[in-house]
This record gives structure tokens, sequence and C-alpha cells, in this order.
């Protein structure tokens, strides 16, 4: 079986852009747990979407509620598609284990993105999820089940997809002080998401 790039998916869909843009289902069955994290935010508040494709249709979405929204992909194919679709929105090419902003948010999202990253990569993004949220800040991921990988394909290309254990993913939330509003397992009516919504609250440890 045809395998391939398990460890840079980004440069995948530098191949896959147009093909991506064009399949990307955009009937934002999503809008149930963006209106959830909206509860959590004020107008004007600050959203990082993190491997924000092309932006249609999550990042649009969020616009329109006159969020104020930063996408971050590291395709940069996939940058050109969303910002054409967004030409007033700030886009920032980056891979997500390389962030480094220097800038706080209200919520971060990473729908059907962070997936893309090795399990081994995983754990270290919640300490940058904890360095780009502000305190109560949400954090809106989507992930795997079980500990391993799993193989897709679009566009005539093997698409890689890694995962931690549920329990690997509660662990690490509550070690980086986030506590869990909300775990969707497979959610029939999203596509069978596996959806995490938590709460960033930091813990000051006193010495
Ligand atoms: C399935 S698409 C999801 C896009 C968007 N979140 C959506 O829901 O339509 C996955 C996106 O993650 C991006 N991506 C994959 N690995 C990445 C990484 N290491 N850092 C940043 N973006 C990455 C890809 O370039 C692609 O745009």
């Amino acid at each position: 079986m045809k395998k391939g790039n398990s460890k840079n998916v980004f440069e995948v869909y530098n191949k896959i852009a147009d093909c991506f843009a064009e399949n990307r289902y955009q009937g934002l069955m999503e809008k149930k747990y963006l209106d959830e994290l909206i509860t959590h935010l004020d107008a004007r508040s600050e959203v990082l979407d993190l491997g924000c494709g092309t932006g249609i249709p999550i990042l649009g979405y969020l616009r329109n509620q006159n969020l104020n929204v930063t996408g971050v992909d590291a395709s940069d194919k996939i940058l050109a598609l969303a910002k054409k679709n967004f030409p007033s929105t700030l886009f920032i090419q980056s891979d997500m284990r390389h962030l480094s902003l220097n800038k706080k948010f209200d919520a971060i999202i990473a729908w059907h993105s962070f997936f893309h990253l090795p399990a081994e990569d995983q754990p270290a993004m919640f300490a940058t999820f904890e360095a780009h949220l502000n305190p109560n800040g949400i954090l809106l991921f989507t992930s795997g089940t079980t500990h391993g990988e799993a193989w897709g394909s679009i566009g005539g290309e093997d698409l890689f997809h890694g995962s931690l254990s549920t329990r690997e993913y509660q662990d690490l939330l509550t070690a980086h002080d986030f506590s869990v509003l909300k775990h969707q397992i497979n959610d029939p009516d999203c596509g069978n998401a596996n959806v995490w919504m938590a709460k960033y609250t930091p813990v000051f440890k006193t010495v």
C-alpha cells in the first residue's frame, strides 16, 4: 500500500490544495461547536485558527460573528487560497509545532489539523496552546481516540493522521491546566469528528 509523508503533512496539502478546497464540506456541520465556543467569548475576542486551511467555512463563520480571527497554516498553497478568500484577515505561515506569536488569544481552534501531527509531536503542543491563550481561554480541537496512526486519501495522495489515546489527551489537558467542557466522541452529525472543548484556567503555583 502506498504511504506518504507522516512528519510534515502540510507538504501534502501543497499538492492537494485545490482538490481540498473543492471537496472540503462547506455546510458548517461544526456550527454547534463554534456557537458553543462563542458563548465563552466577547465581541471582538481574538481567535487563533491553527491549521486554518482555506478559511472556509470555519474562519469565515467566526469572522461573520465579529470575532478577530488570525489564521495559521504551514502550507503556502493553502494559505494562498485563504488569503484570496479573506483578503483582510491576518494569515501567518507557520508549522504549529514551532508557533511562537508572542501574543495571547481568547480561543484557539485546531479543527482537523492538530490530528495531522505524529503522536510523538502532539504532547508538546499543549504547552504551545497554553502559551497562546489568555486565562479562561477556550481550546477547541479534534483528535483520534486511540494511540497510533491512520491513513486517508485525497487527490491521489495518502494523508497521515496521528493520535494519542483519549486518556492521554485527558491527562495532558489536566497537566496543562485545562478543564474539559465537552468531549464528543465520533459525532455522527459532524462527520464522526472526535471533538474536545476545554477551558484554560492557569493555576498559579507559589514557590
Ligand atoms: C483537513 S485541513 C483542515 C483545515 C481547516 N481547519 C478546516 O477545518 O477546514 C488540515 C490543515 O492543517 C494544515 N496543517 C497540517 N499540518 C500542519 C502543521 N504542522 N502546522 C500547521 N498547519 C498544518 C494543512 O496544511 C491543512 O490546511
